[in-house]
């Protein structure tokens, strides 16, 4: 393999979508192009000769599964233990991108970089950002010191940990939240704001060697959920426990705040050994704990991210 490779891996998404109009930027078809196809629509990346490509996944990421994410992890595993790869750049799907850098982050810790990439409008747009989204993920990739993983988007690169899609349209739909991004990408070249990812968790070599165990995707942790509203009840915690579910993850109101009634429900499955763990709907800030808590809270970590820590936990 070359020195210094950068191995794009295709998972679908927007960047690879499709559109019978170059006008439409919301009627497309998400996950139509191969990515050796998104490479060769930038000549400076394609002629290169550094840069292997292979297509993972051909999905829109709202169809996300953890059948995808093993295999993702395994191919990103695999790639990263070869020497002359320098960096890995995922192209994937704006709508679950969070989650499988955090996942990835989580399970893998990488000690080179793992780019995700993706594009709010399809490669057939009159104006794509995928092109230029690739060629940054690539620049990012190749950054002397990268390590962990990222997601880069609209020339701003968020932290696998922080980054959460905050917006349904605009070209530059990714927040960092409170923390900020780690960079921006100029021109090619990358301006660090602060540190790139680290390690999070020592449960996770315990997830590995179950998750291997495992028969498939329908054996993996039930952990589903529940958002406090007006109104709410703890009718649909009573339903999840009817059928089984492990985990739960409340996207609690302000500061993790609960209905009494759903709080109530919540607090009887604890108590029946359901691990729950208490989140906030907003998109800035974090739960701050007290110690009348009696839910543990996520630590920072949105509905989704806690959601996929908690199987991971659950796991170990
Ligand atoms: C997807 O998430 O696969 C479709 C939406 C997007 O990439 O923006």
């Amino acid at each position: 393999m070359h020195r210094q490779q950068i191995v794009i891996l295709g998972t679908g998404g927007t960047i690879a979508g499709r559109a019978e109009s170059i006008s439409d930027n919301i009627g497309y078809t998400a996950a139509q192009l191969g990515v050796a196809e998104l490479l060769a629509a930038i000549p400076a990346l394609a002629q290169a000769g550094t840069v292997l490509t292979e297509q993972v996944a051909q999905i829109d990421s709202k169809d996300m599964s953890f059948a995808v994410w093993a295999k993702l992890a395994a191919r990103v595993s695999h790639y990263l233990g070869q020497p002359g790869v320098q960096g890995i750049v995922i192209t994937h799907g704006t709508d679950t991108l969070e989650e499988t850098a955090f996942f990835l982050q989580t399970l893998l810790a990488p000690a080179k970089p793992v780019v995700l990439t993706c594009a709010m409008r399809p490669a057939t747009a009159l104006v794509p950002d995928g092109p230029q989204n690739l060629l940054d993920a690539v620049a990012v990739a190749r950054h002397a010191g990268a390590h962990g993983v990222v997601a880069v988007c609209a020339g701003v690169i968020h932290g696998a940990v922080d980054v959460q899609k905050a917006h349904t349209y605009r070209l530059d739909p990714f927040s960092s939240g409170d923390a900020g991004p780690i960079g921006y990408v100029e021109e090619g070249a990358v301006r660090l704001l602060r540190n790139w990812p680290e390690p999070q968790a020592g449960y996770v070599q315990k997830a590995i060697k179950n998750i291997a165990k495992l028969a498939g995707p329908a054996d993996l942790p039930r952990v589903e959920i529940v958002m406090n509203h007006a109104g709410v009840s703890g009718a649909i915690v009573q339903a999840l426990r009817a059928q089984g579910v492990q985990g739960l993850v409340v996207a609690g109101t302000g500061n993790g705040s609960l209905h009494q009634e759903l709080e109530a429900a919540l607090l009887e499955a604890q108590a029946a050994g359901i691990k729950v763990v208490r989140a906030s709907r907003c998109l800035n800030g974090r739960v701050l704990p007290t110690p009348a808590d009696q839910i543990p809270d996520s630590e920072g970590l949105s509905p989704v991210k806690a959601r996929v820590k908690l199987i991971l936990q659950l796991l170990a």
